[in-house]
């Protein structure tokens, strides 16, 4: 018993949160994702604007607040939502205007969030670019960390029109990762 909580212990502390940047509304189409970043910390690919923001592997035993952004990376703080224990969640703009440019989370308790810098309405501290492109099939996924911007602008065009793997120019081949 003893054993297990530890145990259990030590995999809520590796776990870390996705925040995914979707095209669609209720975190549907295609989407770019920071793989588990850090608390008040700006997932952003710059100006590109999403209808919603999703933010997937929470361990059910935290309490978080996931945050979305507008104006360009995560100048201005848009909208706050708590988790209360859900390990799966999703801001979706109701309009379904693609307005975000940025999402982020922080722990819902004062303690756990002191010492972090602030992720406040006047921007992160610090932002991460996205890792993956996932299409609207939710499994053909690109490694986009490494990828030039001219070339990532455009392969996000098509994921946001819904183009289909097959149709994708040649140029992305290489970056795709097996999944
Ligand atoms: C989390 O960050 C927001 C700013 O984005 C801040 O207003 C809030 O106080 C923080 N939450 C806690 C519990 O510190
Ligand atoms: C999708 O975007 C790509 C890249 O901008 C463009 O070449 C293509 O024509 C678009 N397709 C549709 C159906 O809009």
């Amino acid at each position: 018993m003893k054993f297990f909580t530890i145990a259990s212990g030590l995999v809520a502390a590796v776990s870390a949160i996705d925040i995914r940047l979707r095209s669609g509304g209720g975190c549907t189409g295609t989407y770019v994702a920071c793989v588990g970043i850090n608390p008040n910390t700006c997932c952003s690919n710059g100006g590109t604007a999403f209808i919603a923001v999703g933010a997937v592997a929470i361990p059910s035993n935290w309490r978080i607040e996931l945050r979305t952004y507008q104006n360009g990376g995560c100048n201005t703080l848009r909208g706050i939502q708590g988790s209360g224990g859900v390990t799966n969640m999703c801001i979706s703009e109701n309009d379904g205007i693609a307005r975000l440019t940025g999402g982020g989370w922080n722990f819902s308790s004062k303690k756990r969030n002191a010492g972090a810098a602030a992720c406040s309405t006047t921007g992160c501290t610090s932002t991460v670019k996205p890792d993956i492109l996932v299409l609207e099939d939710e499994t053909t996924t690109f490694a986009i960390a490494e990828m030039e911007e001219s070339l990532l602008n455009v392969l996000m065009d098509y994921a946001i029109n819904g183009t289909q793997a097959a149709d994708l120019p040649q140029v992305y081949e290489p970056y795709k990762i097996e999944t």
